[in-house]
């Protein structure tokens, strides 16, 4: 949510900044703006739009400077337009501030500098806090690093911000509160981002900000200190390991199919040196010194938003199946303003791919202050996440760009899988036979995956069926219920098609009543337990006209002459179909998507990061 990018060094900002932001664009696009210093000159560009808008009308400027900064933004106060892009300048112009997260205080803090008589240009929350830092330093003769400091006081609320001064200029500062930085270190040059993607083709070393620091860059030193003590933080330089070729389309014309065709080889990575295929089990490093703890637990809780929580729900049928363990399912906005049962008894896993996403981090940090254990299931190495849970399994599905999530996905139950499996073993209640059907099957995957990305023809003549409907129903039992979920969040998503997920049985307390001729139903009907009753579900819908498109795993008479669209997927093991079925449903819904005109990678009003509340 808002990409965030700043360059201190020798070399013109302005490219390096631009290319950021193209980088950081899946963040946020609704306008994108930048300020370089150039000596004591301060100049600044802002467009409401792509990046593209923005890198054109800078061809006709001449901005340039050693000393700069860039934003995209995800609108929170203020509509996308010019004015209220960010950098948001002070009342001068003399100080740029580019902002990640909501100032919560700030209609307070608006009337009192209003009352000092600032005069406001846009509607942000981001102009208050510039303002603030600017009457600050222009009343109290402090340095810009101390005004800062002393604005950051004064505002309550989430922040990530960097900021430059044609009063200072040789000065870069940033800090954190609530949304994620990362600083870049090369030779003689240092980079500040929202996330890695932006730096990692100049540099692999990186700094990640914690919560209440601030980084101030000025004569090629890097000063790391803390927002409220001013107490200097010594940190370790981390690694990036994603490469430059990852976070790039390649030849695919979108990186959301780029990303589901990953799959095939993303489920593979997640499973690399955890999945033990003879012994019927799984090992994961991360977690392994706090397994009596998760062993002995009274209860779980799995914790997460949008396509995370869908994974968690999946977690949760396994892991009650497998290890015994009651699991509770909640989406991390509910659970950190709600009191559930937890406490030092139990485990609170937060599933995200981000690890940024900022209710799941409130969740987390309110379970440990409860005293639970708590657990990440992150994509992002290093991620927030992923530092502050106790332990964790990451899912080395590699960057993810699109903003609809897919590889993230399957990697998370892949993830999941493993860890109910290793739990039912050490419980003994899975045997090593039955832990080896589910390791063999999991080690078939990729080729199963494969397969299925190889013939997506079906799909495209589903899709240009249904292109111009205005309601999708998506209906699966147990473990396919969230996959059914996911499916319609998908489509929703990225097409604008309204959809729903429901459990197939559900359908008769009220879906029912929207079947007619132009209502399209997914059913997710593998030969599990519930087959039969899901094949009665698919003849209610037929014998109302609905269209019916049914993924299964083995064709058969019955099910050809109840489906108007049938596509048979490889036969695997019932826990791990979730898994496999999921990609069709990608598919479906991204060339649904590409057939109404959508932008794929970059629907409207989404993010793919979500560090606001
Ligand atoms: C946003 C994204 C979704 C994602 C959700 C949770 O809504 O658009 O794709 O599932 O955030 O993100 P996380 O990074 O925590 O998994």
């Amino acid at each position: 949510m808002c990409g965030i990018v700043g360059y201190w060094g020798k070399k013109n900002s302005v490219p390096i900044l631009i290319k950021g932001l193209r980088r950081l664009e899946y963040r946020g696009y609704d306008s994108a703006g930048i300020a370089v210093l150039d000596g004591n000159n301060l100049n600044y560009l802002k467009r409401s739009g792509k990046v593209k808008i923005l890198e054109d009308a800078l061809k006709g400027s001449h901005i340039k400077g050693k000393i700069g900064i860039a934003h995209t933004r995800w609108a929170t106060h203020g509509i996308p337009n010019d004015i209220n892009a960010h950098p948001q300048m002070d009342v001068t112009d003399s100080i740029a501030l580019i902002h990640n997260g909501i100032i919560e205080n700030h209609s307070t803090l608006r009337e009192i500098l209003i009352r000092d008589g600032v005069k406001f240009r846009s509607e942000t929350d981001t102009e208050v806090l510039v303002q603030l830092i600017s009457s600050i330093y222009n009343h109290n003769g402090l340095s810009l690093e101390e005004a800062v400091r002393a604005a950051l006081q004064k505002v309550v609320g989430a922040y990530g911000i960097v900021l430059i001064s044609k009063d200072e200029p040789d000065k870069l500062i940033a800090a954190r509160f609530g949304s994620p930085l990362v600083i870049g270190i090369g030779e003689g040059e240092y980079f500040v981002a929202s996330d890695a993607a932006p730096i990692i083709e100049y540099t692999r070393k990186v700094m990640y900000l914690d919560e209440g620091e601030m980084a101030i860059i000025s004569n090629g030193e890097l000063t790391i200190k803390k927002i409220f003590d001013n107490t200097v933080v010594s940190k370790k330089i981390s690694n990036v390991e994603w490469s430059v070729e990852q976070i790039e389309k390649g030849n695919f014309p979108h990186y959301m199919l780029k990303e589901i065709h990953e799959q095939e080889r993303t489920v593979i990575d997640t499973m690399r040196g955890r999945l033990r295929v003879e012994e019927g089990d799984a090992f994961l490093g991360g977690i392994q010194d706090f397994l009596p703890r998760i062993e002995s637990a009274r209860r779980y809780y799995i914790t997460a938003c949008g396509t995370s929580w869908h994974a968690g729900m999946i977690g949760k049928y396994l892991l009650e199946e497998y290890a015994g363990i009651p699991v509770h399912v909640e989406y991390a906005s509910e659970f950190r303003y709600r009191e559930s049962i937890v406490g030092p008894d139990t485990v609170v896993i937060a599933i995200s791919q981000s690890g940024e996403t900022a209710d799941t981090l409130a969740a987390i940090r309110k379970a440990r202050d409860k005293g639970a254990l708590t657990m990440g299931i992150c994509n992002v190495v290093g991620s927030s996440i992923s530092r502050e849970t106790d332990c964790g399994v990451y899912t080395h599905a590699g960057p993810e760009i699109g903003v609809a999530s897919t590889k993230a996905f399957t990697a998370q139950v892949t993830v999941l899988s493993m860890f109910a499996l290793m739990l039912g073993r050490r419980k003994q209640r899975l045997s090593k036979s039955q832990g080896q059907e589910i390791t063999r099957s999991m080690n078939k995957l990729g080729g199963y995956i494969k397969e299925v990305l190889a013939d997506d023809e079906q799909l495209k003549i589903v899709a240009r069926a249904t292109q111009h409907v205005n309601n999708y129903l998506y209906l699966g039992r147990g473990l396919n219920f969230p996959v059914a979920l996911e499916g319609a969040l998908k489509l929703k998503e990225i097409s604008y098609i309204h959809a729903e997920g429901y459990p197939a049985a559900e359908m008769k307390h009220g879906p029912i009543a929207l079947i007619d001729e132009k209502m399209p139903v997914v059913f997710i009907a593998p030969r599990d337990k519930t087959y039969k009753k899901i094949l009665a579900n698919i003849e209610q819908v037929k014998s109302r006209k609905g269209i019916t498109i049914v993924f299964t795993d083995k064709r058969s008479e019955e099910i050809e002459r109840l489906s108007d669209y049938l596509i048979v997927l490889p036969s695997t093991h019932d826990h791990i179909f979730p898994i496999l079925v999921s990609i069709p449903l990608q598919l479906l819904a991204y060339h649904l998507a590409v057939l109404r005109g959508c932008n794929i990678d970059q629907p409207r009003n989404l993010a793919k990061s979500v560090t606001v509340e």
